[in-house]
């Protein structure tokens, strides 16, 4: 007698005795209570119109698709906890862990439907719950009720967001819809399958033009409308950076149990860690915690090393909240609650970089260049002072030269918002080249590096790394820094440590 073949992909059901009959089917369906009231509108959906409008009116006539992206395997049948692409939690005002597989269709408005503020309709198709009676109810490990939770119907999802739902099954007639007539473009890099789906229907419908240019623009344009934020976006950023500051509390009371921790940068990381899941959807990126020289490495995340006492201790990191907006902050303490003279000297300079970046960043006509360049004046003058610095300050300036950024080789300033380094796409002359204008929100974050191998220091320099880094908004009144909080100045961090790192 022959075996019959299983495929891979039905043996993972060899772990499991589902109930097949049809009294367990009805039995199930029966007798559930009410449901709890659903949620209310959201604090966003206000301002999705403007957004939509202000993105739609470059896209007249155009089908534009925002995917949210799919859940991603982190191994076998784990996935990843999902975190919808920034694009699409900013057309929708959804956060937390929505909407895995959704997609966001902004729909052109026939010709002569336009107003002078409405260009598109935006439709979001998700997969909404099913009945009690379905067996996705208890079945579907991905959607039903019994594995996930209750999802929203299609009323709550409108009710929340304020924008028209439909069934993602419906999606691909939608898209297909007068295709060739009307242009498309999709979101690049959010979800391959509704990329492919999107291309497919372009060839069905003989839309030859080269998709990967007019996606490109498209994402473009959503990472350039996210470069002046509204008064919504603006108290987000200020929630994230305030449970971000609370996290470094914890952050500073953990010192002692770190001090003593085999693997005490790991602490500091848990510590912040708690802090983010806690008030927060949780991290905008993986904490850097880098005790000593792995301060040195710019993207520290490894943190398995102890701290040792007479050293500095590098933290970067940021608290997402739930509507999925990040801070983005760096402390650089003494381990033992107190800075050296030569830790204390390079703190002091970059300190001073800081706080003349964000003078600089106050002032009338600024670019935002120019932030990262009056950074750099305070860096290589200092390198200057302590004989480190081979060249004056004047010609390490010079384009052509440069040579302080062997000690500072990253940039100092960028965008802040749903991504960590936000508005990633957005052209050049709107972004580095930019006027600074109020609703910006970014980051000032100079430091020193001075590897502990680096023969071109003194040897009391080797092995310290500094970076201190500001959350800024730019308003009305100038630039204010929003992380103004958390301590920073040599006494105020000492003096932190000896309240709460007892
Ligand atoms: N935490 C990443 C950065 O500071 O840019
Ligand atoms: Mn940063
Ligand atoms: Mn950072």
């Amino acid at each position: 007698m022959t075996e019959e073949k299983q495929s891979l992909e039905e043996r993972a059901h060899n772990r499991t005795q589902r109930p097949q009959s049809d009294a367990f089917r009805s039995f199930i369906g029966e007798d559930w209570g009410a449901r709890p009231a659903g949620p209310q509108r959201s604090a966003a959906a206000d301002y999705l119109p403007a957004r939509h409008f202000k993105l739609g009116s470059q896209f007249r006539g155009e089908r534009l698709v925002f995917p949210a992206g799919d859940l991603q395997v982190r191994s076998n049948d784990t996935d990843y906890r999902f975190r919808a692409h920034s694009a699409f939690a900013h057309l929708t005002g959804l956060g937390g862990e929505d909407e895995p597989g959704a997609v966001l269709v902004l729909e052109p408005l026939p010709a002569g439907n336009e107003t002078p503020e409405v260009t598109h309709e935006a439709v979001l198709y998700f997969h909404p719950r099913a009945s009690r009676s379905s067996e996705e109810f208890y079945a579907d490990s991905r959607h039903g009720e019994f594995w996930v939770g209750a999802r929203l119907s299609a009323h709550e999802m409108s009710t929340l967001t304020g924008l028209n739902v439909a069934h993602i099954d419906t999606l691909r007639d939608a898209l297909a819809k007068d295709l060739g007539e009307v242009q498309i473009r999709v979101i690049p890099e959010a979800d391959a399958q509704i990329e492919s789906l999107v291309e497919e229907l372009r060839q069905e419908n003989g839309l030859t033009t080269d998709a990967s240019e007019i996606n490109a623009q498209l994402a473009e344009a959503a990472s350039e409308l996210r470069l002046i934020k509204d008064e919504y976006e603006i108290a987000e950023m200020q929630k994230a950076v305030d449970v971000t500051a609370s996290g470094f509390d914890e952050i500073v009371a953990s010192f002692p149990r770190a001090r003593t921790h085999w693997r005490g940068e790991r602490v500091i990381e848990g510590a912040f860690f708690a802090k983010a899941r806690e008030e927060g959807n949780g991290l905008g990126y993986d904490t850097i915690a880098a005790a000593g020289n792995h301060a040195n490495t710019l993207h520290w995340i490894k943190n398995d090393g102890p701290l040792q006492d007479g050293t500095l201790m590098l933290i970067d990191a940021g608290a997402e909240v739930d509507s999925l907006y990040t801070a983005d902050i760096t402390r650089t303490l003494p381990v033992s609650g107190k800075f050296s003279d030569t830790q204390r000297l390079v703190y002091e300079a970059v300190l001073e970089a800081c706080d003349y970046a964000l003078d600089v960043a106050s002032q009338p006509g600024v670019r935002f260049r120019d932030i990262h360049a009056a950074a750099m004046t305070v860096i290589a003058r200092h390198l200057h002072e302590w004989g480190i610095l081979p060249v004056s300050p004047e010609e390490s300036l010079l384009p052509e030269n440069q040579q302080h950024r062997r000690w500072m080789p990253h940039g100092t300033s960028h965008h802040l918002g749903l991504d960590v380094h936000d508005c990633a796409q957005a052209k050049r002359e709107l972004y580095q080249d930019a006027l600074l204008e109020e609703g910006m929100v970014f980051t000032i974050e100079p430091g020193l590096y001075f590897r502990e191998d680096d023969l071109k220091v003194p040897e009391e320099f080797r092995g310290i790394g500094v970076r201190i880094e500001d959350d800024i908004v730019i308003t009305k009144n100038g630039a204010v820094r929003i992380s103004e909080n958390i301590p920073r100045t040599v006494e105020e961090i000492e003096n932190w440590m000896a309240r709460l790192a007892q």
